[in-house]
């Protein structure tokens, strides 16, 4: 995934476009570059490396002109390098473009560009664009439709904005990654996503899959995948820049951490109207997601099938068409960008047959949340972090909501509404789970373990271990320890065991005993007394409903990655390999 940015307007360009890209980075932070344009002249700067080492070596301010386009990379074709960043050029280096998404036909493309006489200097399926807009304009002196005709020669994904020497004008085409139009006075922008907007207009355009459109400083004409100009609604965007700052926490997963207790709030108050309709008559529907999105849709599972024995499939992502049986009418999907590629495929896959789609999301205006036949918002807010931390919470309690709706479990869904008090004492036992950490981050192995509902919060809890500290850690159902896992463990190896005041607990006790017996250093995460006589190391949790569970105890794992990672030099922000949305399959 990368992220994409345009201006053309009365500002300096190079000053939105850096600032832009900074506020895009958490979408791939491998190379990046900016190209802008004045009086004829295009001038690039780009380079492998972040926008700050790039910036403080090249200056990109240096750059001049009132028009221009920047791009920051999440390499996908061709290697990290200065040649494979963005923007990229045509022949005669007078059309530049930057690109997020696959070409799919970009070999078969660059073959006959090449017997055509044109000269490549990237490994990248981008550059083919430029050379096409190139190529088209030998047979029409008319940009947009040079422009239009290239594009229509693509097939796969992409969110593009192209500039062309001599003209104050931006091209975009957007099919299958996000592209958003910034609506200003005397000014225009585009961006892969909202936060790079913000300080500027909060007045934004969706762009539709298969959409074109021209900028000019005070003009936007959209045109649809037929070629005939299309109205696009102006939404007016309720974020604000400063939501997007990290308002004063060293890092932005801590801030999002720490705003779970306001976020949950308006979790529980999100309108979950559209997927109760469309879910109380079914007797089975399935879920897709992935990631921690996929931990979620596990949580929804064993929530609903307690409360209705409504039988629910959760399957991720990338194995949706060689798992869905085929047969529900209604599929849940669950993602907080809506943008996550193995998302949308099984999403247009079960829409081609017949299933209705209801979106659990946390971005309106995304592709799945266009793609629904119903939507949830988390209201989560801007999630920075590469990992998902309060967009997991919010998730989690309107997926809770939901199940207990359904269930008609109204007293269930009462209690939920105390969550945020003990969010709240959650987060002030802090100081003890960054001691634990200071301990835990020179070990290697990590074992989460649980059953029941603590079981999806130890699959979240390794992820998040290994994501930001790439330490080893995978999570099993304590059960399933004995059935040849076990043989790991030795004093070498940390099993935190998740262990709530529940039927499971009494077993529970038993699988930290055969991992004590094994040696491995034992980490207690509960409210049980008896628990806690098993280990030095215990993290200390309030009584909790069976529903909460996940909720308060994931929380904890959180913060143990979140400062294991610190202590181990790690940027919780922006872990390495890793994006903020998989926009690739
Ligand atoms: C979570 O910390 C990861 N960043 C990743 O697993 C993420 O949950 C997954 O890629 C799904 O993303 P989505 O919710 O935006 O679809």
């Amino acid at each position: 995934m990368c992220g994409i940015i345009g201006y053309v307007g009365f500002r300096n360009a190079s000053q939105v476009l850096y600032e832009g890209l900074k506020a895009l980075e958490y979408r791939g932070y491998d190379s990046a570059g900016i190209a802008t344009q004045r009086q004829k002249k295009i001038k690039v700067i780009k380079d492998s490396g972040r926008i700050e080492q790039i910036h403080s070596k090249y200056n990109f301010l240096q750059l001049s002109g009132q028009v221009g386009i920047g791009h920051t990379r999440w390499a996908t074709h061709g290697g990290v390098t200065k040649q494979n960043a963005h923007p990229h050029c045509d022949c005669k280096k007078e059309v530049f473009i930057v690109h997020n998404g696959v070409i799919e036909n970009f070999d078969e493309l660059k073959m006959n560009l090449i017997a055509g006489g044109h000269s490549f200097t990237s490994e990248t399926d981008t550059e083919v664009i430029a050379h096409l807009f190139e190529e088209e304009l030998k047979s029409t002196k008319n940009a947009a439709d040079a422009f239009a005709s290239a594009i229509s020669k693509l097939s796969g994904s992409w969110a593009i904005a192209a500039m062309k020497k001599g003209q104050q004008t931006l091209y975009l085409a957007r099919n299958g990654s996000p592209l958003i139009i910034g609506v200003g006075r005397g000014e225009m922008f585009c961006a892969s996503d909202v936060p790079a907007l913000l300080p500027y207009t909060k007045k934004v355009i969706y762009l539709e899959n298969g959409d074109r459109a021209i900028l000019t400083s005070g003009k936007c004409l959209i045109y649809n995948k037929e070629g005939m100009p299309a109205e696009r609604a102006v939404h007016y965007v309720e974020w604000t820049a400063q939501m997007a700052e990290k308002g004063g926490y060293p890092h932005f997963m801590l801030k999002e951490i720490s705003e779970q207790e306001e976020k949950v709030k308006e979790a529980l108050a999100a309108d979950v109207s559209a997927a109760v309709q469309l879910l109380k008559n079914q007797k089975s529907f399935c879920v897709v997601a992935c990631g921690s999105s996929y931990y979620a849709g596990l949580v929804f599972k064993t929530a609903l099938q307690a409360g209705t024995g409504t039988v629910v499939d959760v399957i991720i992502g990338s194995e949706f068409a060689n798992l869905w049986s085929g047969k529900d009418k209604v599929v849940v999907a669950i993602s907080q960008s809506g943008e996550t590629a193995d998302t949308l495929a099984a999403v247009r896959f079960a829409k081609g047959k017949g299933a209705k789609i209801i979106a659990i999301t946390n971005v309106a205006g995304s592709s799945l949340y266009r793609e629904a036949d119903a939507n949830v918002l988390i209201g989560a807010g801007p999630e920075i972090a590469v990992v998902a931390t309060k967009s997991f919470i919010c998730q989690l309690a309107v997926l809770l909501k939901i199940a207990l709706l359904l269930s008609g479990k109204k007293a269930q869904l009462a209690k939920l509404h105390g969550l945020p008090s003990k969010i709240a004492q959650l987060m002030k036992s802090s100081e003890e789970i960054e001691k634990i950490a200071s301990i835990l981050c020179k070990r290697k192995d990590f074992f989460f373990i649980g059953r029941g509902m603590a079981f999806p919060a130890a699959l979240e809890g390794a992820l998040k271990l290994k994501e930001i500290t790439y330490l080893h850690a995978e999570a099993y159902p304590a059960g399933e320890l004995k059935h040849g896992p076990l043989s790991l463990l030795d004093e070498n190896v940390v099993v935190v065991a998740l262990a709530p005041s529940s039927q499971n607990l009494p077993k529970m006790l038993s699988n930290i005993q055969e991992c004590k017996a094994r040696n491995a250093q034992i980490v207690i995460v509960s409210d049980s007394k008896e628990a806690f006589e098993k280990s030095k190391l215990c993290i200390k949790l309030p009584p909790c409903e069976t529903e909460e569970i996940p909720i308060v105890y994931v929380i904890p794992l959180q913060l143990l990655a979140y400062y294991m990672a610190t202590k181990l030099g790690r940027d919780p922000d922006k872990p390495r390999n890793l994006a903020k949305s998989v926009t690739v399959e």
